[in-house]
């Protein structure tokens, strides 16, 4: 992290494996990001309690998704991976935020509206308060760029007007971090229900693939794919099964959706729709082995995330010095 670089934060929520549109749409850009900026990636499991999670299951989620990224390819070498609980700072910071922060500006946010109707039996503070953990997430490390999908934006938005709010209130502190919004084209649907997005919390398993699916879910959930009517493979608004299906390929296979329809002029949905399962399993073949390895190798990952959090708690714990500074809490003079 000693050089130039700008800075570049984004986190997952250990909330499920994530799906083959979180790594055409997410994952996967990180690792062209590694380069070009110093990353820090970190796995919010703080976030998770926001919604009811089985205690067991949340711990062996955060430790998958560890595993799972690094099996994507992001670098532990490159880049500071962490969990959000393992550096404090995360959580002391938001305390902050949350005394600029308006009750009405976080009970408007969308995500909050839709997460309050689907847990109407567990509307809790976490749950509104969310976007303020999110946004000390990044405020802490000076971040530049977050690179974030359609559904974080008014999130991101709430991070820069605290940021600026801050600032303006107790002088220069944080940098206002900018989103990076991958190009639409690359948006993944339902395989069941190709006018929605594809999720992994869709109650129908057959709507998704998952990064831990195995050969034979990815064959059978592709086979079971929905198609329209017609025969012909073309990317059209009035095609949408089709037209998703080409773009997995198409992000799969790395060739275009012209070349895709060329491939496929002529050849029935059957032996199409086996095309695509093929282009993304010979992917997800690679991250299953390789997640599997890791998984086995405990303290590797433990070592990993262990010299995550120092670094991540270095950064973080400069910026919160700072802020407690600026606020006006009271700092006893160290004899050196
Ligand atoms: N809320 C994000 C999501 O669900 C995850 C997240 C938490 C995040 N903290 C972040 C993303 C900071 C970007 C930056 O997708």
């Amino acid at each position: 992290m000693e050089n130039d670089k700008k800075i570049l934060f984004s986190a997952i929520q250990p909330s499920g494996i994530p799906t083959i549109a979180n790594y055409i749409g997410a994952i996967r850009n990180w690792l062209r990001l590694q380069d070009e900026y110093n990353c820090i990636y970190s796995i919010a499991d703080l976030h998770c309690l926001t919604v009811e999670r089985e205690p067991k299951d949340l711990r062996e989620k955060s430790l998958e998704l560890l595993a799972l990224y690094i099996a994507c390819g992001v670098d532990p070498q490159k880049t500071c991976l962490f969990m959000q609980s393992h550096v404090p700072a995360h959580a002391e910071l938001t305390w902050i935020l949350n005394t600029i922060t308006y009750p009405g500006e976080l009970s408007r946010m969308t995500q909050f509206k839709d997460k309050s109707r689907k847990h109407a039996q567990n509307v809790n503070m976490g749950l509104m308060d969310y976007p303020v953990l999110m946004a000390s997430d990044i405020l802490l490390y000076n971040t530049a760029v977050v690179p974030i999908g359609e559904d974080q934006k008014q999130h991101l938005e709430l991070a820069r007007d605290l940021a600026v709010r801050f600032n303006n209130k107790y002088g220069e502190t944080f940098s206002v971090p900018e989103p990076i919004i991958p190009k639409v084209g690359a948006r993944i649907m339902s395989l069941q229900d190709p006018l929605h997005k594809m999720s992994k919390s869709d109650a129908n398993e057959n709507g998704f693939i998952s990064l831990s699916d195995d050969k034979d879910a990815v064959m059978r959930k592709f086979k079971r794919a929905v198609t329209d009517s017609g025969s012909e493979i073309r990317f059209a608004e009035d095609k949408p099964g089709v037209s998703n299906l080409l773009s997995i390929y198409s992000a799969f296979s790395g060739k275009s959706i012209a070349e895709a329809e060329k491939e496929f002029a002529g050849v029935g949905y059957g032996e199409f729709k086996l095309a695509v399962a093929e282009a993304v399993e010979s992917v997800l073949s690679g991250i299953r082995e390789k997640k599997k390895q890791l998984l086995a190798d405990r303290a590797y990952l433990d070592g990993i995330m262990t010299e995550g959090a120092e670094t991540a708690r270095r950064l973080s714990g400069r910026m919160l010095s700072k802020v407690y500074r600026k606020v006006g809490l009271y700092t006893p003079k160290r004899d050196k």
